[in-house]
């Protein structure tokens, strides 16, 4: 049964570790975060973004997707099934669809806008016993179409959305999704713990979780984060686990051209960044 995220993130702020979000694109990827995930007996959160969802022929596919696979599966750890940048109204049609949790992102709206659009939002996932992200500052880089300029938030515009009662916030600190350029200056740390000192217990979001450094993630968990996104990396290592089997001409002998032969590198890859990202997290065992 999918759950909520509430509750894994409080406890994931309380014992001062992470949740990984990690974005899902299709069938492959879904199973290779739900094994690994029950493997480390850790939470986990599946993130859908707008593209992603519509890639994998609308978000209704999605959710029969991911509570058939984790019966099929037995997965038993908590899972979240999550909206990722959501507009205002792919919010709506996830909660028709069955999803378990939501991220508004407002931050492209003035302030007061994205307050109240906000506000509905958590009313309406109150109601169902959704959980409910919001973002200020957008995120840099460009995700599905959607452009941040690698923005800081303002840690009483933070606030104000937190006070709403949202679960989660996301806010921007200098990340970005993708790779990080060279010339990137890192985590404001400064800007977080300003949000964390207004916004006290509530689970913070770290967007652009691809290429931090290990010290980086950990001072930020530290700093109160509690939900960390994951979806470039493990798009680069099931590309490389890919490149290399055809490279190397596997698909050409035998019947390494089936599909289940042709994934499966690519399929381990993305487990083996998931692993390695739900330890450096800490959120192996917290199940
Ligand atoms: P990356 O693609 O940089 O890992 O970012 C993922 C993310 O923040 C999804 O919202």
């Amino acid at each position: 049964m999918l759950v909520s995220a509430k509750d894994m993130l409080n406890k994931a702020k309380a014992g001062h570790y992470a949740v990984g979000q990690f974005n899902i694109n299709n069938l492959e990827w879904t199973k290779a975060v739900l094994l690994t995930a029950q493997e480390l007996n850790s939470p986990v959160i599946l993130g859908v973004s707008e593209g992603a969802g519509k890639y994998m022929c609308g978000y209704k596919t999605v959710a029969s997707m991911v509570t058939a696979m984790m019966d099929e599966l037995k997965i038993t750890v908590p899972v979240a099934l999550h909206l990722d940048h959501g507009s205002y109204e792919g919010s709506f049609k996830c909660i028709e669809a069955g999803f378990s949790s939501i991220m508004f992102d407002g931050s492209h709206y003035p302030i007061d806008e994205n307050i109240e659009k906000t506000r509905e939002l958590v009313k309406i996932c109150k109601d169902k016993g959704l959980s409910l992200e919001a973002e200020v500052g957008s995120i840099g880089g460009e995700e599905d179409g959607v452009i941040g300029a690698g923005e800081v938030a303002d840690p009483k515009e933070c606030k104000a959305i937190a006070d709403l009662g949202v679960t989660m916030l996301a806010a921007g600190i200098g990340n970005i999704h993708g790779k990080y350029p060279a010339n990137w200056t890192g985590l404001r740390f400064d800007t977080l713990d300003d949000i964390q000192a207004l916004t006290g217990d509530m689970p913070l979001v770290l967007h652009g979780g691809t290429g931090i450094p290990d010290d980086m993630i950990k001072k930020a968990i530290s700093l109160g984060v509690a939900k960390i996104n994951v979806n470039t990396e493990c798009q680069l290592s099931f590309a490389a686990a890919t490149r290399k089997y055809i490279e190397e001409g596997k698909d050409l002998s035998g019947k390494g051209f089936d599909p289940r032969k042709l994934l499966a590198p690519g399929f381990e890859a993305i487990k083996a960044t998931v692993k390695e990202k739900m330890e450096l997290f800490g959120s192996v065992g917290k199940a």
